[in-house]
């Protein structure tokens, strides 16, 4: 099997002025000063963006863009483009997040667009997917992130998927502190496998890492990450304290 270097990516959504990250480095940055064979993300603010990556070079962390505009320029008021972020020398991006889809309207097509703007320029994408609440009572669940994965990608080349991953995150774990069970998540990451696996080939499936999210936190992160189709971590909530974060970072001695 291919080995998949873990990676446990904090997504800050709306909190954290600058000075607010300033100080979330100056604790979590020496804490996590000794970790190996992970990648550690965090993506903070726009407005965070650049000084974050001052403050993180030469460390174990990288920064990540919580969202783009799939054109490259335009009037598209109130937008980021990835040239801009290539221009502050970010190179990763989650896009597809279910507040992005459920809050600003984002549909599929539009994050399809967005997955292949930020290949195209030379960023790794995050491609959240999850099922409502509702979905999953339904028996919708398997039908939805295969839908969702079909179109999302749908526009990439095989060659592309290096440098894509897959966020799984039941709409209804995230911020509720209802995490999903072991074997739902399991089960998720296993049928997201398979999908790319049928897409674009078993080396491909084998490479790709597949993130959970949803009310990680440092008690629950390392059973999660045990999983065999699990290679990761989307964390909200509990990413905000440098501590609890860096206990999530270190997973295995929690
Ligand atoms: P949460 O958020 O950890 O606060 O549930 C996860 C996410 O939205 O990525």
């Amino acid at each position: 099997m291919a080995e998949r270097i873990p990676v446990l990516a904090a997504n800050w959504k709306m909190h954290k002025t600058i000075q607010e990250m300033e100080a979330f480095f100056k604790v979590f940055l020496p804490l996590v000063e000794d970790v190996h064979h992970r990648e550690v993300m965090i993506a903070p603010s726009f407005i965070c963006l650049k000084d974050a990556r001052r403050i993180v070079a030469g460390t174990v962390v990288r920064i990540a863009a919580q969202n783009m505009h799939s054109e490259e320029e335009g009037a598209f008021t109130g937008e980021i483009s990835a040239l801009m972020l290539r221009s502050i020398d970010i190179d990763q991006v989650i896009l597809g997040h279910s507040e992005r889809r459920h809050i600003f309207g984002e549909d599929d097509e539009f994050i399809a667009k967005k997955v292949k703007a930020a290949v195209q320029h030379g960023l790794s994408a995050i491609l959240c997917i999850g099922e409502t609440l509702e979905e999953r009572e339904a028996g919708l669940t398997g039908k939805i992130l295969s839908s969702q994965l079909d179109l999302g990608l749908n526009q990439l080349e095989a060659t592309e998927y290096d440098n894509i991953s897959i966020a799984y995150e039941p709409v209804w774990a995230i911020g509720t502190g209802q995490t999903a069970s072991l074997d739902q998540i399991q089960e998720a990451h296993g049928l997201v496998r398979k999908f790319i696996e049928e897409r674009v080939g078993e080396a491909v499936a084998q490479h790709i890492r597949i993130l959970y999210g949803g009310s990680v936190k440092p008690g629950n992160v390392r059973q999660i990450m045990a999983l065999e189709d699990v290679d990761g971590a989307l964390v909200g909530g509990a990413s905000l304290d440098p501590e609890s974060f860096a206990s999530i970072v270190k997973y295995e001695e929690n």
